[in-house]
């Protein structure tokens, strides 16, 4: 070679450096793995997730991260990436040798590589993917739609080759927001919350715990009451026999060392209950199967204590689990499903159900309880297939006041799936309801089918619209989002003694039914729980708390206790919000409240939350036994943008029909925000809202 020859090599060796850098690389298990959101516990560096060696169709790793399906791994590149390069499979310590997995690698929302499906045993496979040009980098282990994601999943031998900056790993998540607490601390003096309006069956046994805030002792006094009613005016407990029907405008006072307060509660003696939308606890997301009688009480002991009965919230209620599993040989659970006279039989977690009521009625509140009109219930325990005489005369025995009248199997015992054959189970325990001297509300769980909007008042108070809200994941908007807006469609049937039900409000700690019951902080961020709230007041859904009472925390609970937010949800009208806008960036429902005022939400939305027609309903029960999930696009479950700034929304006179001036109120910050003329703009956070109270004014 010449010396110019030689030259021109040099410069081309030369220049190829400088242009592309010295490569570096990285071992994917050397990323910070705390980043890595892992289904059943944390993701491991160099181990499987039980802590042994990586091990793939009998071939052991050294290097690797031992992670379960569903995970995710969210990687920032900042374009600064070259090659991704791993192995994935099974690990053969998983202990569920049915399950399946896939892998997926996702760069900037565009699927890199997929494994296909993979089962234990099968030999690794192998990614080697161009990573140039892209931003963030997601690792994505699917449970391949079987609905089992415990197994235990390999990213084996991973390696990223890069230029200049280390790839980093980050949280799969909006950047968190500060937890501001917007609702005002209730004052010492009393303050009367919750309904004004309150139904109740003539000569059934009456209870209803006055809920009002204040520093207590606090005195209450009652004026009208109907005959056979009395008040113990410590606890501001009502009780007695309902009697003569008629409507009853009792004046209510409370008073304490800081002032009184005082209010007029409309009690309608009657044949509707309900009147305004139930509110309380449920055991399902937070304890599934391990519900208990003292789990119960101590719920009960909570909603006292955490000050939620004060702000109207009520029923105490078990969900499925309380009765006998069909074939199990667990001592607890098991045994014949009925006693000899075909009466229900509880398990050994329910010992005693007629104390368990009392003693929550001890304290002014309700107690409801699950079944089925099938042969079993959703997890399979006894149902009322054929009882149904029977069994509702036991849980009016035992005391309950609620009834959540589950599905279920009884698609095994109809097969006609006409609206008639969806109505007839319900029919049957609404048609004996009526022959019992208990108010028992009746909750229909069958997840939307046969339009039950449509005849839902007829036989019950309040019906589920969708499948299971647990089970519904997160898109560009979490998972409440889609499910209220399926329920918000049914808008004109909403009634007082009818309520659209899109399941329970699932925030602070739960156990998340798509990641086999891990326990959580609910996956939102709080503008998210704002806007879950609000859109739930706005529904007049029943508020129907689903997570942890033991951990509830002053965020939660301004969350779930802001009287005027309540008070929306709770207006005596009964409406339902209409949706009256809905774009790629916000959703506006407006309400219609008592006294010619109006509820608006602004909402700000992104993606796709909007302009996909969400219909949830789901054709069969879908307990968490055979819960089954898709994942249809792998890039959905990543992060994929930072939080975006705050959108301008207005809401206008024209919308409300208004055209004088309008006084505008912020019911979170309970704030008077002013009088407008025409319209009125504000600013709402990312996938927040702005929930205002508008009057006309002169
Ligand atoms: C169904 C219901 C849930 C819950 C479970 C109990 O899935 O929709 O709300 O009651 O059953 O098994």
């Amino acid at each position: 070679m010449n010396d110019m020859k030689l030259l021109t090599v040099i410069i081309v060796v030369l220049s190829l450096i400088s242009c592309s850098g010295p490569e570096n690389s990285i071992k994917l298990s050397e990323l910070d793995l705390a980043k890595m959101e892992s289904g059943w516990g944390t993701a491991r560096q160099d181990s499987s997730v039980t802590g042994s060696i990586l091990s793939v169709a009998g071939k052991h790793f050294e290097s690797g991260i031992g992670t379960h399906a569903i995970s995710t791994f969210l990687i920032r590149l900042d374009k600064k990436g070259k090659r991704f390069s791993c192995l994935t499979g099974v690990d053969d310590g998983s202990d569920n040798s049915q399950g399946s997995v896939e892998f997926i690698i996702v760069g900037d929302q565009k699927v890199l590589w997929q494994s296909g499906i993979m089962k234990k045993g099968d030999s690794a496979r192998k990614a080697d993917v161009d990573i140039r040009g892209i931003e963030k980098l997601g690792l994505l282990v699917t449970d391949a739609g079987d609905g089992k994601n415990n197994d235990h999943a390999d990213w084996v031998d991973g390696v990223i080759t890069y230029k200049k900056e280390q790839p980093q790993s980050i949280d799969n998540k909006y950047i968190i927001e500060r937890e501001e607490i917007l609702t005002p601390p209730s004052p010492s003096e009393p303050r009367i919350n919750g309904a004004k309006i309150y139904g109740a069956h003539p000569g059934s046994p009456f209870l209803y715990r006055i809920p009002a805030t204040g520093k207590r002792p606090i005195t209450f006094t009652a004026s009208g009451l109907p005959e056979g009613l009395s008040l113990d005016q410590n606890s501001g407990v009502i009780s007695g026999t309902t009697g003569t029907a008629g409507e009853y405008a009792v004046v209510i006072a409370a008073q304490n060392s800081f002032g009184s307060d005082e209010r007029t509660l409309k009690i309608i003696a009657g044949d509707k209950l309900a009147l305004t939308p139930p509110m309380g606890w449920n055991s399902w997301y937070i304890y599934y199967h391990r519900v208990s009688d003292s789990v119960m009480r101590l719920s009960a002991d909570l909603m006292i204590s955490s000050g939620m009965a004060d702000y109207g919230y009520q029923y105490v209620n078990i969900d499925d689990c309380w009765a006998i599993k069909a074939g199990s040989d667990d001592p607890v659970i098991g045994g014949e499903m009925r006693g000899k006279n075909g009466e229900l039989r509880t398990n050994k977690l329910f010992p005693d159900m007629k104390g368990l009521t009392d003693y929550i009625h001890g304290k002014g509140l309700k107690a409801g309880i699950y079944i089925s009109p099938g042969p079993t219930t959703c997890a399979g325990y006894t149902g009322s297939y054929q009882h149904e005489q029977q069994d509702i005369r036991t849980f009016a025995e035992w005391g309950f006041d609620f009834l959540k009248y589950d599905w279920c199997s009884y698609g095994r015992i109809e097969k006609e799936r006409t609206r008639e054959a969806y109505i007839k189970p319900y029919k049957l325990m609404w048609d004996e309801l009526q022959k019992i001297d208990r108010d028992i509300v009746l909750n229909l769980c069958q997840y939307g089918m046969g339009n039950v909007w449509e005849w839902g008042a007829e036989v019950g108070n309040c019906w589920r619209t969708t499948g299971d809200l647990g089970l519904v994941a997160g898109s560009s908007m979490p998972g409440f989002w889609y499910v209220g807006l399926s329920n918000s469609q049914h808008w004109e049937y909403a009634q007082p003694g009818g309520w659209n039900d899109p399941d329970y409000i699932l925030i602070g700690w739960i156990r998340n039914a798509l990641k086999k019951e891990m326990y959580q902080k609910a996956d939102m961020t709080p503008n998210e729980q704002y806007a879950y709230m609000s859109m739930w007041s706005m529904m007049a859904a029943p508020l129907i708390y689903g997570g942890e009472m033991a951990r509830l925390d002053a965020f939660t609970l301004n969350v779930l206790c802001n009287n005027e937010v309540i008070d929306v949800n709770q207006d005596i009208l009964g409406k339902q919000a209409k949706i009256i806008r809905a774009t790629k960036e916000e959703l506006v429902m407006v309400k219609e409240l008592e006294g010619g005022s109006y509820a608006v939400g602004l909402f700000s939305v992104s993606g796709d939350a909007n302009t996909t027609v969400t219909d949830l309903v789901d054709e069969e029960a879908n307990g968490l036994s055979d819960a089954k999930r898709e994942l249809t696009d792998a890039a959905d479950s990543f992060v994929w943008d930072e939080i975006p700034s705050p959108a301008k929304m207005t809401i206008s006179a024209s919308d409300l029909n208004i055209s004088g001036k309008f006084s505008v109120r912020d019911l979170w910050r309970q704030k008077d925000l002013g009088i407008f003329e025409n319209s009125f703009t504000t600013e709402v956070p990312f996938h927040g809202v702005k929930l205002l109270r508008i009057n006309e004014v002169e």
